[in-house]
């Protein structure tokens, strides 16, 4: 769903801007500091009404002001044109508007813009814990099973309700017999499509990684969160005592997990960090492949923060390959236009823009 339009207040450094962005390739280029990261984090903010550099906005918003706004146009597939802005103040509330309506839940902005960031930490994926890996497969579920919504929030709903009464220790079994029964029946739904998830995911993984970088014995796998070989409802049984010590619950969706290993150990404590990044890369691509396979033709937005960042040239240039053949809207940012410039094709038509002390200007031309 490429931005036609985007207007930014109030975000880090930036001054007030408009900008009419490619819906294809955007090279924002300028020096350290001048903003460029800002931009990509107030797209960010308007797809997922938070940032990615900080858990809090407080820090994000102007110094000085109370709020910052960060507003669209978006080209849908159907043709046609919808507007999406979001205000979020230091008070931590926000508002959104799409189409003119206001909408209370992040899950709708996140349908609207579904976007990918790949920057230098993105590493952390591989290195970091299961919950990032975690959202990284759901965000895929999300966007191609509309039912994955509801599912996630019975089982949060679920488990909340079964860890509050196993906190209150020495209880009757029976009274965690209904939350226990909507845990596991959602559970297994929830497994399931993410089961049928990864069975696109893999092959798609594969063939993207295949394209940027040899490594043949990498394997993706899934774990669940509970033993393949029996049943949650099972599992919940064999371990209640263990449960009621701890005081919540050890084995469910809650656990799931994405295993990536090369010979038996784990990936991220073999590859170097280029290679790391370029796994990851290929993880987020395929799932741009994949959303756009979906019935509604979706496109995701690829944010790509400070691409030169731990790639040589050829692994550049190949990721660039791959991001030009998604088709898809994408913001790439780096501190030398002409290295930026350099990665694509001669036919690509790039769209660039400068960013200077918080100010952007579209200088659209390909620097030979
Ligand atoms: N809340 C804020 N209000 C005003 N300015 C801020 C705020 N937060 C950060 N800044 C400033 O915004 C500027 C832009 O930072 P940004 O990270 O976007 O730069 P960049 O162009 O991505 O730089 P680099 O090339 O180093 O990655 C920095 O100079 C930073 O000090
Ligand atoms: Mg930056």
């Amino acid at each position: 769903m490429p931005l036609k339009k985007l207007s930014v207040t109030a975000v880090r450094n930036l001054h007030p801007v408009t900008i009419s962005p490619s819906p294809r390739i955007n090279l924002i280029y300028g020096d350290n500091g001048s903003g460029k990261t800002s931009l990509l984090e107030a797209i960010h903010i308007l797809g997922l009404a938070r940032s990615f550099r900080s858990t809090r906005l407080q820090p994000v918003i102007q110094h000085e002001h109370q709020a910052c706004t960060v507003f669209a146009e978006v080209a849908l597939a159907s043709g046609l044109t919808t507007s999406m802005g979001i205000t979020r103040s230091k008070q931590a509330d926000y508002q959104i508007r799409i189409d003119g309506q206001t909408i209370r839940s992040t899950a709708q902005l996140a349908d609207t813009l579904p976007l990918q960031l790949i920057n230098p930490d993105s590493f952390r994926l591989l290195e970091g814990a299961p919950k990032q890996r975690r959202q990284y497969l759901d965000w895929g579920v999300f966007h191609v099973e509309h039912q994955f919504l509801i599912t996630w929030q019975r089982v949060q709903k679920s488990l909340k309700q079964r860890n509050s009464l196993l906190r209150r220790g020495r209880i009757e079994r029976s009274l965690l017999t209904p939350w226990e029964l909507e845990f596991c029946e959602a559970s297994e739904r929830m497994d399931a499509f993410r089961q049928a998830y990864l069975l696109k995911l893999k092959p798609a993984f594969e063939s993207v990684l295949g394209q940027l970088i040899e490594l043949d014995d990498l394997t993706l796998s899934y774990f669940r969160g509970w033993d393949k070989d029996r049943s949650l409802q099972q599992v919940l049984d064999s371990q209640f005592e263990r449960d009621c010590q701890l005081g919540h619950t050890q084995a469910g969706p809650q656990r799931a997990d994405l295993r990536l290993r090369i010979k038996g150990m784990n990936a991220a404590e073999v590859l170097s960090r280029g290679q790391q990044k370029l796994v990851v890369c290929a993880l987020k691509i395929a799932q741009g492949h994949l959303l756009k396979e979906r019935g509604r033709q979706q496109d995701c937005i690829f944010l790509v923060d400070d691409l030169p960042s731990e790639l040589d040239e050829q692994h550049r240039n190949a990721l660039c390959r791959l991001l030009e053949a998604l088709n898809c809207q994408v913001f790439i940012t780096g501190v030398e236009a002409e290295q930026l410039a350099n990665s694509w094709q001669t036919d690509t038509s790039l769209s660039m823009f400068h960013v200077e002390h918080g100010h952007i200007v579209q200088t659209d031309r390909r620097l030979e």
